[in-house]
């Protein structure tokens, strides 16, 4: 049997289970030239978050439309030469265990490639458009040298732990910004990353960032936004780049708080320039081609957190708005 989520209703402020409704059904035939996929691993993204709502640089999700979110599964019927069955794929897949799918737009997963310290979970993870993200934000934005400090926020999600060991690898000083204990430790033991800021923990983010720094912030990137993004721009130093990867603490509120300390930006020459990483798909393949060269002689680390049982998708979604996910959360089908 197929099972599937779909937006029920949208959402007010924080998603909440009931905004999702799963439904049942036929397991699919493959269409003419197509092929039918099972999932095996779902993502969570808190960028979804906006298009629950309404348009952001996608169109909103209409209601009673599967959710969409990366994916990984196998063929199980092919009506298409490309595939045979029993490949693995990547894609756009969606909260669904099954699909039918035209075939165009999915990645055929090279076992040779995925394999090793490359599980195939990294074409949705720091191979895919996490991964992406902060590979372009770091090499193509932010201008980055040696020697220069680099912090960033949500450092412990996928997108900052990843940008900031690569910004690591550039001979950047890095700070991070994380929510809680366990994940600034892991920060600093298994990534190398030079300081960090539990932002839960700290009565005022503005002292411990003028600790972290003494000498101010060249990069920023940033993946949360509101608050945070207000006492970065405090700390950056003369001619500093924000990049704006993401606004998480943005994603739930009616209206956006807006950004303050502009006049900073005059006295200190500041730059902030956002991007949508998907302009950079022609680019992706090099990009995970020395990605994967890094993760293979160990300078690159990634986490997952694989939760199991397709029914939990909504619930490990909603975590990524508190903080409870530790890594990049994958819903395993059961
Ligand atoms: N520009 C692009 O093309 C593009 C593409 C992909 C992703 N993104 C963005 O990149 C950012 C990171 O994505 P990700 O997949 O790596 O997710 P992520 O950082 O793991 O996002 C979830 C984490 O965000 C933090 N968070 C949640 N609500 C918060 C709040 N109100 N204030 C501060 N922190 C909060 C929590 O970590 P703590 O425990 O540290 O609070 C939570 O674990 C997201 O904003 C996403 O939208 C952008």
């Amino acid at each position: 049997m197929m099972k599937r989520f779909v937006l029920a209703r949208r959402p007010d402020g924080v998603p909440k289970a009931d905004d999702f409704r799963q439904e049942s059904g036929d397991i699919p035939r493959a269409p003419d030239g197509g092929i039918v996929v099972a999932t095996t691993h779902i993502s969570v993204d808190p960028g979804m978050r906006s298009r629950l709502s309404g348009d952001s640089y996608a169109a909103a999700l209409a209601l009673g439309e599967t959710i969409e979110s990366a994916g990984i599964g196998r063929v199980i019927e092919s009506r298409n030469p490309k595939f045979a069955e029993g490949d693995l794929v990547s894609g756009a897949l969606g909260w669904t265990t099954h699909l039918a799918h035209p075939g165009k737009g999915l990645l055929k997963l090279d076992p040779a490639f995925y394999s090793g310290a490359v599980p195939p979970t990294c074409a949705i993870g720091v191979l895919g458009v996490p991964g992406m993200t902060s590979w372009f934000g770091v090499h193509a934005l932010s201008d980055l040298k040696p020697g220069e400090v680099f912090l960033v926020s949500s450092a412990a999600g996928p997108v900052g732990a990843t940008a900031g060991q690569l910004a690591k690898a550039k001979g950047a000083r890095v700070i991070g910004i994380a929510g809680s204990d366990a994940k600034c430790a892991w920060l600093i033991d298994e990534l190398g990353f030079d300081a960090v800021i539990n932002y839960r923990a700290t009565p005022d983010l503005g002292v411990s960032l003028n600790a972290a720094a003494p000498e101010g912030v060249d990069v920023y990137f940033d993946n949360v936004g509101a608050e945070m993004l207000d006492q970065a721009i405090r700390v950056m130093r003369p001619h500093g780049r924000i990049v704006i990867s993401g606004q998480v603490a943005e994603y739930n509120a009616a209206s956006p708080r807006g950004i303050r300390h502009v006049p900073d930006f005059i006295s200190k020459r500041l730059t902030m320039r956002g991007f949508v990483v998907l302009d950079y798909a022609t680019q992706f393949r090099e990009a995970q081609a020395a990605m994967a060269a890094m993760l293979r002689d160990g300078t690159l680390k990634f986490r997952e957190q694989v939760v199991e049982g397709f029914e939990n998708l909504p619930a490990a979604f909603i975590r990524l708005f508190s903080g409870d996910n530790f890594g990049r959360c994958l819903v395993r089908v059961g």
